[in-house]
């Protein structure tokens, strides 16, 4: 079986296109069905049209509420028979009301090594100014299953990222998608595809 997935993402798209890339090589056992923003110029929506994967945008401030949000997010995601969920940096919390109606089906990559850095307030650059502010010589990046505590869920894998001297959040952020995010993240979603 071919599991269908669904990709949620806010801006980039870095992870998509490596998700997108590793289809048919390191991802075998699903298919990117969907991929759906919460921004509506998001570049990774430019990324699911070039790839010809079908793309919706749910804006949380037209509907007025979280609940509204989650609600219209479920309705797509169900409506499409969506068995795997991929946060690939999508850059807003959900609340227990969405997490429980996909237990173990929603993974997530994290830009650290969980549970350093994680949690409400660390995404994006934040979580690598924190890594530096610290001192840190070692970060890298986490795939886990996504539950109502923020970063909490199962940790699926993980991959260390060295710190070098002179690195700025910019650097260090493209370190580690590099070395570890882009690759960690397909390999991850074939392993939870692959035991549906
Ligand atoms: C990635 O580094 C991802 O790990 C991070 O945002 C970036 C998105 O880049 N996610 C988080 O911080 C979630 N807490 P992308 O849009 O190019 O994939």
């Amino acid at each position: 079986m071919s599991a269908r997935i669904a990709v949620l993402v806010s801006g980039g798209g870095t992870n998509l296109q490596a998700l997108i890339n590793a289809q048919g090589s390191v991802l075998k056992s699903g298919k990117i069905e969907l991929v759906v923003s919460n921004v509506p110029d998001a570049y990774a929506l430019e990324r699911a049209k070039k790839a010809g994967i079908a793309t919706e945008v749910v804006v949380k401030k037209e509907l007025g509420s979280q609940a509204a949000f989650e609600e219209k997010l479920m309705e797509i995601l169900d409506g499409n028979r969506i068995d795997i969920i991929i946060l690939a940096g999508f850059m807003t919390i959900l609340t227990e009301k969405f997490t429980a109606h996909y237990p173990k089906r929603i993974l997530n990559v994290h830009p650290s090594l969980i549970p350093a850095f994680c949690g409400e307030g660390f995404y994006g650059l934040r979580v690598h100014q924190a890594a530096l502010d610290y001192g840190v010589k070692v970060t890298g990046a986490t795939v886990h299953f996504v539950n109502e505590i923020p970063d909490g869920g199962e940790i699926i894998a993980q991959k260390a990222v060295e710190i070098l001297p002179g690195d700025t959040p910019e650097i260090l952020q493209k370190r580690v998608m590099e070395e570890a995010e882009w690759i960690l993240l397909p390999q991850a979603a074939e392993k939870v595809c692959a035991q549906l």
